[in-house]
């Protein structure tokens, strides 16, 4: 049997189409087949790759802590200098009262801590979320999960959760001294990329203030830079009392993070002790990883380019089959009119080299989410094959 029969045979799969790429390298905005055909990367492994792949600070940072130690102990007996180095360089990017971070080993496993942490700090129980949002496959994250169709399957879920809508004013009416937390993403990505309106998530906060239940915001797609700003709150005036944080966070490793104040934080160290504890988050390793990552990020100032690259990306988006562009920064959906030509005009990009994907909750959208490092000359090579791809299938 080849590879590809084995992965269909031993490896559970998520769906009975994958794409079953055999990717054997894979180096800055691109990666390379079995066969040695390339692909430009338009997605970033799901918004991942933000410094792009193996970028040489990250690999350099994860072989050189690998040679000092790897798994030493559960997460928060012993002082870690890549945990505490990392962990101070975050939060010397964040507002004051983001000052402590819990690191998981996932987005889930953030938003799982999130959820126990909001209901440890304030005594309640109850959860709100927003409909079209995605949060995790974990059965906390699955319970606040947007969308009944992929929840139901897995019922019971968790009970006391509330579903409201996004960017609708009078659903926050149903926010009350009884909520633990709500929990957005400050821009719903698998909903085919919502932003906020800004009155709105100004509301929601003051909202949450006066009713003090925590504001949990959601940026393990949209944080690290893809929106155009470090955190993509920054964008909208407000502060969240825990942040989390995941996918890009470990430069291409696996890690994840809630941050909230010390205050809030500590609530999780007592009555019960070692109520949310980790074998393996915040491994060294992966701290080592994503604190490269991190500078990398803010030393090559790829951030202050993404809104410039957006633009060169939405002047080259034009074709009548495409019936909307929305984007916040390199956070991409390209609206189609269906599923059927969405999915025929990612396989002619992939058959072209260029790799792309749907959203979850909105299939008709083409997600386009590439290394924050891709240039000018790539959006333009990019473009032009989805452009082509869009004659064909729509001819
Ligand atoms: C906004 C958001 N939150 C949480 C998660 C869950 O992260 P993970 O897949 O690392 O568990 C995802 C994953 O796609 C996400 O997009």
């Amino acid at each position: 049997m080849n590879n590809r029969q084995l992965f269909l045979q031993h490896v559970a799969q998520t769906s009975d189409a994958p794409l079953a790429l055999e990717i054997v390298k894979a180096e800055g905005m691109y990666m390379w087949d079995a066969d040695g055909k390339q692909y430009m990367d338009l997605i970033a492994g799901i918004s991942v790759c933000n410094v792009g792949h193996c970028h040489p600070k990250v690999v350099k940072a994860i072989q050189d802590q690998a040679q000092q130690y790897m798994h030493l102990l559960v997460y928060g007996e012993f002082v870690q200098s890549p945990q505490v180095s990392f962990a101070k360089l975050l939060t010397d990017h964040l507002p004051n009262q983001l000052n402590c971070v819990y690191f998981t080993n996932s987005g889930a496993e953030a938003v799982e801590g999130a959820m126990k942490l909001a209901k440890r700090f304030t005594g309640r129980t109850n959860i709100a979320a927003f409909n079209r949002s995605y949060h995790g496959s974990t059965q906390g994250a699955l319970s606040i999960l947007g969308d009944e169709y992929w929840r139901n399957a897995f019922r019971p879920l968790l009970p006391g959760i509330q579903h409201l809508e996004y960017n609708n004013f009078e659903s926050l009416e149903q926010i009350t001294s009884q909520t633990a937390a709500v929990i957005a993403e400050s821009v719903q990505a698998e909903g085919g990329v919502n932003p906020p309106n800004l009155e709105w998530m100004k509301a929601l906060r003051e909202k949450c203030t006066a009713t003090g239940t925590l504001l949990i915001l959601d940026e393990v797609q949209c944080g690290l830079g893809r929106n155009g700003t470090l955190w993509a709150f920054e964008q909208l005036g407000i502060v969240p009392d825990i942040l989390i944080l995941g996918k890009a966070l470990g430069g291409g490793m696996p890690l994840g993070a809630f941050i909230a104040s010390k205050e809030i934080m500590w609530t999780l160290t007592n009555t019960p002790v070692l109520g949310h504890i980790t074998t393996f988050g915040g491994h060294p390793v992966n701290c080592a990883a994503g604190r490269a990552g991190f500078q990398a990020l803010l030393e090559e100032e790829l951030i202050p380019q993404v809104k410039a690259k957006e633009q060169i990306f939405l002047q080259h988006l034009k074709h009548p089959a495409i019936k909307a562009v929305r984007s916040v920064g390199l956070m991409m959906a390209v609206e189609l009119e269906s599923f059927e030509v969405n999915k025929k005009t990612i396989d002619y990009c992939i058959a072209h080299g260029v790799l792309t994907d749907w959203f979850l909750f909105a299939a008709e959208c083409m997600r386009i989410a590439p290394p924050l490092v891709i240039t000018e000359e790539e959006i333009i090579a990019a473009c032009k094959i989805i452009c082509e791809g869009l004659d064909v299938v729509t001819k």
